[in-house]
């Protein structure tokens, strides 16, 4: 299974005068979700803690003739959050979109896992960024009235385990992200809200990289595939287009697996 060629440049106007704030914007996922959805015309505001990442994914934005805002922050810390958002909401006006991507996540078996060190910071890493980010966005989101939306990257692991990989906290923070999904869709749906999440499977970005490094663990992770091939940022930046524009304005509470059917059989 081949992917089509990666995007670049002015594609569409599917999210023009949308003002877009998506986090964990220096690398892979977050990444392909702020430039593509600058690709089709949103005002996007790329927040990661990482200002170095930043700067290089906005040269290379550049590169396509496009820009968007940078923004760093701890999503961790209620505080950098509220000024954060206060900051974006001043300057933009408006927040339409809400992508929550940052993340980090310790991988470790449950004989070497640490509370504080690993299952407290895996926590706070996958579930505080996303309530957070959610909390500080909600009355600039519901400020419009409708047509909001939030996204959340949710994951497979959230469905299952994956044999060899020491995903305990992981799971959990991504069981714990789809189940808010849901619950923030009905609170929002009074507000204009809508909230959906993407469950990716194996996507080639910074955080896979080094596992991706096992030839033994790839080939573990292609024998659960239907499609032939690993994800890439951009076949979930695609989904992430979709659910920010305005031809799904009738979805809400959902969870979109991206996984090359992962968890189809
Ligand atoms: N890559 C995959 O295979 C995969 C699969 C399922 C789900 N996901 C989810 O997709 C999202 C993106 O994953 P990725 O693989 O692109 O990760 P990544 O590590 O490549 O990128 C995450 C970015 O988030 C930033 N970040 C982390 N903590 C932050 C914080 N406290 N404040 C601000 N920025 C912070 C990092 O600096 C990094 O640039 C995550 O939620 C991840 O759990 C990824």
């Amino acid at each position: 299974m081949t992917r089509q060629a990666p995007a670049r440049g002015k594609l569409s106007d599917r999210l023009a005068g949308k003002v877009a704030v998506v986090t964990g914007a220096g690398s892979g996922i977050g990444e392909g979700c702020a430039k593509m959805f600058a690709r089709h015309g949103a005002c996007a505001a790329a927040v990661d803690i990482d200002r170095a990442a930043l700067e290089r994914a906005r040269t290379e934005l550049k590169e396509e003739g496009l820009d968007f805002a940078i923004r760093q922050a701890d999503l961790t810390d209620p505080g950098a959050v509220g000024d954060l958002v206060a900051g974006i909401g001043a300057e933009f006006g408006r927040i339409d979109v809400l992508v929550n991507a940052a993340a980090v996540a310790d991988f470790v078996w449950i004989e070497e896992m640490d509370y504080e060190r690993h299952w407290r910071r895996t926590l706070a890493g996958e579930l505080d960024t996303v309530f957070l980010m959610c909390k500080a966005a909600w009355p600039h989101l519901a400020a419009g009235g409708s047509d909001a939306s939030i996204v959340n990257l949710a994951s497979v692991n959230a469905y299952v385990a994956l044999k060899g990989s020491a995903a305990l906290a992981h799971t959990a923070g991504k069981g714990g992200v789809l189940s808010m999904t849901r619950q923030l869709a009905m609170e929002g749906a009074p507000h204009g809200i809508r909230v959906n999440s993407i469950s990716p499977g194996m996507i080639v970005t910074g955080a896979t990289k080094p596992v991706l490094e096992k030839p033994e663990f790839v080939a573990a992770v292609k024998e659960k595939l239907m499609l032939d091939r690993l994800g890439q940022p951009e076949d979930i930046a695609w989904m992430a287009v979709y659910l920010a524009s305005d031809e799904s304005t009738y979805v809400t509470g959902a969870d979109f697996r991206v996984d090359g059917g992962a968890l189809a059989w």
